[in-house]
């Protein structure tokens, strides 16, 4: 036992709302989508049914339409903007009103691999899933590859991904606002004004026609198909599909939607760069960029080893890896958010994939890697790849849960690899 393994459990009972758990009090005080799916996994090392209560709390905030809110507002808190009363969610808790990176299933599964004892909470989430993805499959669907109309939406929010498509967007018509953020983390270590500016005038848009999917269709000037969406719902949607299986439910449709999305995902193989990337679909170009979502292309099962030689060549450039955009493109800064640091959690995600795809050496090189890095520097939001120092938040939900059950060397990983 590592004393950072009792420090991971308490980060979490701190965070923990009842029901829900945030990913860091101050800076994020609400439920967040993904973040919320990582402490289940951090919580059913030592509480299981604890977990299956944060990915419930989850799915209860589902809109009729199908989509699941990357925020819940479960309970209103001043220090965190835009709050509820920006984004005018239309289901049954206050919410935004994108999604976040589908991993839920895929997570279920794995709880279920740790403790079948759980099956009938499992069975119940079933159809809400089938119907969450659904929604990807019906309105953010490019022939297969997944898109998103806000950076929010990957989670990757300030990623160089993003900065040609934002730029073609004039900011119009948002009312004067105050960040919260920026008084809880250094400015340096979070996105700029200018991109503040478009995510406000984005969420405007979608919360003036109350998040009518058909009307955005039409309207949405961000429209950009992204690597880590393709690939987490590819992914995804395979364990849903072994999930209704194992319950002898039909699978014909998720068949269909694995088909689908697994030819999509090529559209996002950029053969020039040698990468996966994002494409921006108002203008048809691949934004040329590596980036930690790419690695997620052994996750998703497809590929091959495609990604092998950008994988070997970007290891060998930081202390720590993987940095969220590659060290030697010029938009690479290591320090803010999503523009070059490190994040524990899609560490795991990369090296779920690589040990699946017969590179267990390499997944492993990265978990002790990753393991290092936190016994070091703590359980940091998201960490400089040049020397491990902590950004972001602190105390922070998933890296503390993913410490627990996967980078620790106690976690108990063989329990979840079924
Ligand atoms: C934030 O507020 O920075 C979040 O990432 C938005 O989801």
């Amino acid at each position: 036992m590592s004393p950072r393994d009792d420090e991971a459990r308490a980060i979490l009972k701190a965070n923990d709302r009842g029901g829900y758990t945030v990913p860091t009090a101050g800076l994020y005080p609400y439920q967040w989508n993904w973040d919320s799916v990582f402490a289940a996994i951090g919580f059913a090392t030592h509480d299981m049914d604890r977990a299956w209560t944060e990915i419930e709390t989850l799915l209860a905030g589902q809109w009729p339409n199908g989509m699941v809110p990357h925020i819940l507002f479960h309970r209103v808190d001043p220090g965190y903007f835009p709050g509820p009363d920006i984004w005018r969610g239309v289901g049954p808790v206050p919410s935004s009103g994108i999604s976040q990176p589908p991993i839920a299933a895929t997570f279920v599964r794995w709880l279920l691999a740790m403790d079948p004892s759980h099956g009938d909470r499992a069975r119940r989430l079933i159809p809400k899933l089938i119907d969450w993805h659904r929604w990807f499959m019906t309105w953010r669907n490019a022939g297969g590859a997944i898109f998103v109309t806000h950076p929010w939406e990957t989670g990757r929010d300030n990623c160089p991904d993003w900065d040609a498509p934002l730029a073609a967007i004039e900011p119009a018509g948002i009312n004067a606002y105050d960040r919260r953020d920026t008084t809880h983390v250094q400015a340096g270590e979070r996105p700029r004004r200018w991109d503040y500016d478009r995510y406000l005038h984005l969420v405007k848009l979608g919360a003036d026609c109350g998040w009518d999917d058909a009307h955005l269709q039409q309207v949405a000037p961000f429209r950009v198909a992204d690597p880590t969406m393709t690939f987490t719902l590819l992914r995804a949607t395979r364990d849903l599909r072994a999930l209704a299986a194992g319950f002898g439910q039909p699978t014909s449709r998720l068949d269909r939607w694995i088909d689908e999305i697994t030819r999509g995902a090529e559209q996002l193989w950029n053969a020039g760069a040698g990468t996966y990337d994002c494409v921006d679909l108002r203008t048809g170009t691949h934004t040329g960029v590596v980036t930690n979502a790419s690695f997620l292309s052994w996750y998703a099962g497809i590929g091959g080893d495609r990604m092998l030689p950008q994988f070997d060549r970007i290891a060998g450039l930081t202390r720590h890896a993987v940095p969220s955009t590659d060290p030697a493109h010029p938009a690479y800064e290591p320090k803010r958010y999503w523009r070059g640091p490190v994040w524990a959690m899609m560490n795991m995600l990369i090296a779920r994939g690589l040990s699946e795809s017969g590179h267990p050496n390499r997944a492993e090189a990265l978990r002790i890697n990753t393991r290092d890095m936190i016994a070091e520097n703590g359980f940091a939001e998201y960490f400089d790849p040049r020397d491990g120092a902590p950004a972001g938040g602190r105390n922070f939900t998933w890296t503390a849960a993913i410490w627990l059950a996967w980078a620790s060397d106690s976690a108990r990983r063989a329990e979840w690899a079924a």
